[in-house]
């Protein structure tokens, strides 16, 4: 058994999750934790609402409350928005929470006490016309280096290159549209990434091995391009105040406690259940513990250069990402989601449409993996009529029906096995193989394919099987037939479980089995899998596993979040 810890990138509090948002580092991390669960190892699953930053200010100011209130408010949203999507944190916390300060504290304070803090004026812009110093995020303009012309202040999306605004071409305020902007001097404090560089490098070189290639070659280009101090603190009132003399009017970047919130989560909640989880036995001279981060990949450079490096600088021994996946960006229909054009679904409305695993299904069999993927609503209801109908709800459905009608609602004795059925623990022997493979390099796309060609075998072989003919000439056979296509119903239970937690839950349930009940699959083996259900187990077929979607229902999505 090892240690594994996974993070999900720390969704930003304002605004509420879309099925882009989904995909990009929540879901996949949620899959991979439940799989790694399945796999007998032990695993903490961390994740929580990052809290700071002007965002929030403008966020509460737009709905007339004080942040803080804003922040509980939009943080209850995001936590019952990914239960409702059965992600299965071990801990959803908060980046504000105190235990996140006290860490960001120490770390600050040991940065600090190594020499790698540095203090410099800079120039920062000022609105006039909003009263405020604007964060990087703030400022919307074009990018120097790609042209790009609705480029922020922090980083250019189109080309992810890490920005400063004053860079920015035609800069003007994204709260009020404003170009009535100055250049104010005032005095902050840095990351000395040049100084760290060299610790830096060398930690990177270890990874090279490890890191899928995306990852890798951000991280690389970026510290060839030349590392630069990195400003860590703000001129703002929401935030931790900074502990230095002579900084208590400021505040730290975002960017700087969110990371550490990874952290700061799992303590907070160490705190309130110390008989679960030691945050240390985690974070701080941890033993054996992988350590799996899941983002967009917007944030690699942070997460492979900027995040690693804060740690290293502490000389102190702070777990540091083991694996880095990047994912890349869903669209609706090939433009971008938006709330005020309502277009494109959002995670709280789609599940009050359809059942989550429905959505967790088409998110992971289309996930934006080696390129971005288009989500459409066409493209949806095929896959859950065909995918989910067609193969895998009338495989359970006929199996179990025909059995019933024919022999009686419990698993039959039947006999021996014949050619064509160890054919079949075989192919599916090579495709169960293929489908662990997959989910352990973390190809998700490929390994929900690879489930799903999993669950066609099941069909392929009733239909060449015909036990409904065979019956009539041979009731033994047929019997033996069918316990073996009631067991896949089982094996597809188990199998599907990471991606589909419900259907599984639902698949189980006819047996009146429970999720507790199900094997390790470490070391599952098809060919005793195959024969788990103890003869006279008793069923019932129940409802459908799913119901198809209509054209009529397909128009009604369409026209509701079409935009
Ligand atoms: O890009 C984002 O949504 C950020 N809120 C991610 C932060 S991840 C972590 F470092 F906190
Ligand atoms: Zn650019």
């Amino acid at each position: 058994m090892s240690k594994i810890l996974i993070t999900s990138a720390l969704p930003y509090i304002n605004g509420v999750p879309h099925l882009g948002h989904m995909v990009g580092c929540l879901l996949p991390s949620d899959i991979y934790a439940r799989y790694m669960r399945l796999m007998g190892n032990e695993v903490l699953y961390i994740c929580g609402t990052d809290e700071h930053g002007t965002t929030s200010e403008v966020g509460a100011l737009k709905e007339n409350m004080p942040v803080q209130d804003y922040c509980d408010k939009y943080h209850e949203r995001h936590k019952n928005t990914y239960a409702a999507f059965d992600l299965s944190f071990d801990y959803f916390g908060r980046t504000s929470s105190p235990q996140n300060q006290e860490i960001t504290y120490h770390i600050f304070e040991q940065l600090d006490k190594n020499g790698f803090i540095s203090e410099s004026t800079v120039r920062q812009v000022y609105s006039i016309d909003d009263k405020m110093f604007l964060a990087d995020r703030y400022i919307t303009g074009t990018c120097p280096h790609c042209g790009y012309d609705k480029a922020r202040g922090d980083q250019c999306e189109n080309c992810t290159k890490v920005l400063e605004p004053t860079e920015l071409i035609n800069a003007r305020s994204t709260i009020s549209g404003s170009n009535n902007l100055e250049v104010r001097e005032t005095k902050h404090l840095f990351l000395n990434l040049p100084k760290i560089e060299d610790k830096l490098v060398e930690w990177l070189k270890t990874k090279e091995a490890f890191w899928p290639d995306v990852a890798y070659s951000i991280a690389k280009k970026w510290v060839k391009e030349g590392l630069q101090p990195r400003c860590i603190t703000r001129d703002l009132k929401w935030g931790f105040q900074v502990n230095k003399p002579g900084y208590e009017d400021k505040v730290f970047y975002v960017w700087f406690d969110a990371p550490i919130g990874y952290i700061g989560i799992t303590k907070q909640w160490s705190d309130e259940k110390p008989q679960e989880r030691d945050w240390k036995a985690w974070w701080l001279d941890a033993k054996d513990v992988r350590y799996v981060e899941f983002m967009g990949k917007d944030n690699v450079p942070y997460h492979s250069i900027t995040f690693p490096a804060t740690l290293l600088g502490t000389g102190e021994n702070w777990t540091k990402v083991d694996y880095l996946k990047g994912m890349s960006y869903l669209t609706f229909a090939g433009g971008k989601f938006s709330k005020s054009e309502h277009r494109g679904i959002f995670a709280e409305d789609a599940v009050k449409e359809f059942p989550a695993d429905y959505w967790r299904y088409w998110l992971m069999a289309n996930a934006p993996e080696a390129s971005d993927s288009s989500f459409t609503f066409e493209n949806f209801v095929n896959t859950i009529n065909k995918d989910l109908n067609g193969v895998l709800g009338n495989f359970a459905q006929r199996v179990m029906k025909m059995t019933a009608s024919k022999i009686g609602s419990f698993v039959p004795e039947g006999g021996e096995l014949q050619k064509v059925d160890y054919d079949l623990i075989n192919t599916l022997k090579t495709r169960v193989a293929d489908y662990f493979k997959y989910m352990d390099e973390m190809e998700f796309r490929k390994a929900t394919n690879e489930l799903r060609a999993i669950w066609v075998e099941g069909n392929n072989y009733i239909s060449s099987t015909e036990p409904w003919m065979v019956i009539k000439e041979d009731q033994k056979r047929a019997e033996t037939i069918l316990r073996i296509c009631l067991n896949l119903v089982r094996i597809y239970a188990v199998l599907s479980a990471p991606i589909m937690p419900q259907t599984a839950e639902k698949m189980l349930s006819k047996f009146n089995l429970q999720m507790k009940d199900m094997p390790s699959l470490k070391g599952f083996d098809v060919a005793k899998e195959i024969n788990a259900l103890p003869v006279g187990t008793a069923f019932e077929a129940g409802e459908a596993l799913f119901e198809r979607i209509t054209p009529e229902q397909m128009q009604e999505l369409q026209q509701k979040y079409g935009g």
